[in-house]
């Protein structure tokens, strides 16, 4: 029997649960003239949602990951590369020729893909804006393409510039729906809903939750009855650890699943299960651990060792603010969230710094 759990990359068909009404809302949104912000903590479903939606619209989709853009060159060559695949060569070269650098286009014959660069200029925006213009004019009214720049916080790292040049072309295009995803949450709400910030109200914004219990429980269990009499308390506990977070809901599911293939169910198999997965991590979360500072451990432990604590509570005999800028850089680094109160966002990291704190793990 196939492992019917799926983490790490984006998710669809058998393995995606739930997101009716934010499916509806996205298509809703892409059928109009509006632009699109989907907010979340990392590894909750945005792109997977997207992707799905997205794959049935029979539109033009470019879909880039700013995550692994280095420059605004790269940027512009990355995006043209997507143009490129979705668009006729004979219907675009004519707009292409007029661009103010003309870009290098060669087929790589080890990939059988197209690799896009652009001569070195001083004036780097130019060449993203050709592009950008260039996915203008290719968009009809009754057929926009989409343009999902995926990671958007990271336009701050590209260039500290970005964010009101992008603004300034893209406030014009008529025929493109664009949307804009990130993980970052207290970036993206700098960037969309700061009044200041040149991306004020630019969309419709939405942020996604996590996946409801009761349908995440029935995704667990219909999947958990083939293999255990248990399904119902495995699936109980799996969500009752992860908190129904989308991610490690499935990885947990996917290791317990496994477990369940040669071990029958015993009232210890969560635990022996959770610390399989921590122990494999041990590595990079004592890694992880090494770039914090003081405050930051501190914090960490605190919000590991207590369930949901309120700010006010934590006992760590430093100043307000530092424990608020310490609050705010984890944020920022995605390694708490803030849902009803600060919690770290690794259930398998809290039980890691939990675990060394209370010696379970010697
Ligand atoms: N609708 C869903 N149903 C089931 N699992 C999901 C769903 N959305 C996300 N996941 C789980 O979360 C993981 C991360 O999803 P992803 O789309 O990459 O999140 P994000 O783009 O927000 O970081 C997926 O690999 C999958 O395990
Ligand atoms: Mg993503």
């Amino acid at each position: 029997m196939e492992n019917p759990f799926k983490f790490g990359t984006v998710v669809d068909d058998k393995f995606f649960t739930d997101r009716k009404e934010e499916i509806e809302h996205v298509k809703q949104v892409l059928n109009s003239n509006n632009h699109l912000i989907i907010i979340s903590p990392r590894r909750f479903g945005k792109t997977s949602l997207i992707r799905k939606v997205t794959k049935n619209l029979n539109r033009k989709i470019i879909y880039l990951d700013l995550q692994l853009i280095t420059d605004t060159s790269d940027f512009a060559a990355q995006l043209l590369k997507r143009v490129l695949n979705v668009n006729k060569w004979e219907k675009i070269k004519q707009l292409i020729s007029h661009f103010r650098i003309v870009p290098t286009i060669s087929l790589n014959p080890l990939t059988n893909g197209i690799d896009v660069s652009f001569q070195p200029t001083t004036n780097h925006f130019v060449v993203l804006e050709d592009v950008l213009n260039l996915i203008e004019k290719t968009g009809k009214d009754e057929n926009k393409p989409v343009v999902v720049l995926d990671e958007f916080q990271e336009i701050q790292n590209i260039n500290k510039n970005m964010d009101r040049q992008l603004r300034s072309v893209l406030q014009q295009h008529q025929f493109v729906n664009y949307v804009f995803l990130g993980s970052m949450e207290s970036m993206m709400k700098d960037i969309f809903e700061d009044k200041k910030s040149p991306f004020y109200h630019f969309g419709y914004l939405m942020t996604l939750k996590k996946i409801p219990g009761s349908d995440f429980f029935n995704f667990l269990e219909k999947r958990f009855l083939p293999i255990t009499p248990e399904s119902r308390t495995v699936s109980e506990q799996i969500l009752k650890f992860t908190e129904c977070h989308p991610f490690y809901t499935q990885q947990l599911a996917f290791y317990c699943w496994n477990h369940l293939q040669t071990d029958a169910y015993n009232d210890r198999m969560l635990e022996t299960v959770v610390t399989k997965v921590t122990r494999e991590h041990d590595t990079d979360y004592e890694r992880l651990w090494n770039t914090l500072n003081k405050t930051d451990k501190k914090i960490m432990i605190e919000l590991s060792l207590k369930n949901h604590s309120p700010l006010q509570d934590l006992s760590l005999s430093q100043p307000t603010s530092t424990i608020y800028s310490g609050i705010k850089r984890l944020l920022q680094k995605g390694y708490i969230v803030k849902n009803e109160e600060y919690e770290p966002d690794d259930p398998f990291f809290k039980k890691w710094i939990a675990d060394k704190r209370t010696l379970l793990n010697i």
